[in-house]
């Protein structure tokens, strides 16, 4: 079969790391016998140096007519990069912001699961690395304070920013069909979690996750205040099956639980909606502190490009296949630096990614 992929690579290890994940999905259709049809196209710092915005209608169109999207990542330096000054909505995130809603990716899954080789390099006490977890966090991608209203403006002569968070049920109601679905094939545990003891939009939320939970008898479904979970997610990871929450609760959630993963550089993503179509790409940033210098670990882009093919493409056993190369690398001791002891031995991005991609 033939698929066509939008690439986008981005800005910082972006490129670098896109290049591992093509490299590996080369090595799953040659084994498997497909095609994979890759077009570039421009997102984030890069399309706005070029182009004046980071993401052009053009781009967008070409994002939807492909069968699925590679992401690598957008940005620069936090607080310091060549385009701090433009207005949020002309920055390179915004792009990222504008491709999820123009896809209309309205869920995304974040998998983290603590490889049994990786027990070192979890920052937790070794009697709860040693348990092990295995959770996904599902979270709301097109909503909340993202998409709210935003201004900056003066009152009473007092500058003053104001965005705001809002969620209706039906936003509400499809993500959470989507968590508890996925429960079913899992150990069928659902944890909402939000901020119900304080926000308004947290009290239609639980209303609503409590309507869908209906559905689904066999799926046991608790409540969490953001805060304890955040807390829970260092203490006992392996209480979490499913996780479900809002826009930026998960962005904050999915980084802390990629940690004790021993490394967000593991934690890849899947932004779905209702069809097929997907767009794939690793939780973490564009690392601009790392960024050129062939020492970011791709796992998580690899990952990402499986989860293309298990959800978008229907290539179950060619997923699993990287899966298990990716796990392959790990058991034979080959490390990238930010999943490597102190003092071990470390291979490059473009190391890593060749082991992977010979062991597809
Ligand atoms: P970041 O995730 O880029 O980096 C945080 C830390 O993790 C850095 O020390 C970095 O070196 C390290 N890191 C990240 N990915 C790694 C990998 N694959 N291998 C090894 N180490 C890795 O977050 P940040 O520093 O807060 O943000 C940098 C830029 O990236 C910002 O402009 C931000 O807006 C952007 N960003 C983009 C995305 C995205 O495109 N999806 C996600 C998060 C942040
Ligand atoms: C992520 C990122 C993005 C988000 C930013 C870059 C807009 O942090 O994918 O987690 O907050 O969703
Ligand atoms: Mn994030």
């Amino acid at each position: 079969m033939n698929y066509k992929v939008a690439v986008i690579p981005g800005d910082g290890i972006g490129p670098e790391i896109v290049d591992e994940a093509k490299k590996v999905l080369n090595a799953v259709g040659a084994k498997y016998g497909h095609e994979f049809d890759y077009t570039e196209v421009l997102m984030g710092g890069v399309s706005i140096d070029k182009t004046g915005v980071p993401l052009t209608d053009e781009a967008l169109e070409t994002a939807k007519a492909s069968d699925a999207v590679l992401l690598g990542a957008v940005g620069g330096v936090v607080g310091k990069d060549s385009w701090y000054e433009l207005p949020t909505n002309l920055r390179p995130e915004a792009g990222l912001l504008a491709i999820r809603k123009g896809l209309g990716l309205f869920a995304n899954l974040r998998p983290a699961y603590l490889y049994k080789e990786l027990k070192g390099a979890c920052p937790l006490k070794e009697e709860v690395a040693e348990k092990g977890f295995d959770m996904i966090i599902v979270r709301e991608l097109t909503g909340g304070l993202y998409f709210g209203k935003r201004e900056t403006k003066e009152v009473d002569g007092v500058l003053t920013a104001t965005d705001t968070l809002t969620y209706n049920e039906n936003e509400i109601r499809r993500i959470a069909k989507k968590a508890f679905d996925i429960a079913m094939k899992r150990r069928k545990n659902v944890i909402s979690v939000d901020k119900s003891n304080v926000l308004d939009s947290s009290r239609l939320w639980d209303k609503i996750v409590n309507e869908v939970a209906k559905d689904y008898p066999e799926v046991t479904l608790t409540h969490m205040l953001v805060d304890n979970c955040a807390m829970q997610l260092v203490k006992d990871p392996a209480q979490f099956d499913v996780v479900v929450t809002e826009n930026m609760f998960g962005d904050i959630l999915s980084d802390e639980a990629s940690m004790v993963t021993g490394s967000i550089g593991m934690l890849s993503s899947a932004s779905l909606r209702e069809d097929k179509f997907g767009l794939y790409e690793p939780s973490h940033g564009a690392a601009p502190d790392i960024a050129g210098q062939d020492k970011a670990n791709p796992i998580a882009t690899i990952l990402s490009a499986a989860m293309m093919l298990r959800y978008s493409f229907d290539l179950d056993k060619e997923a699993d296949a990287i899966e298990k190369a990716v796990e392959q690398v790990l058991e034979e001791g080959f490390r990238t630096i930010d999943i490597a002891k102190q003092g071990e031995d470390f291979v490059s991005c473009s190391k890593m990614g060749s082991l992977i991609a010979e062991r597809v």
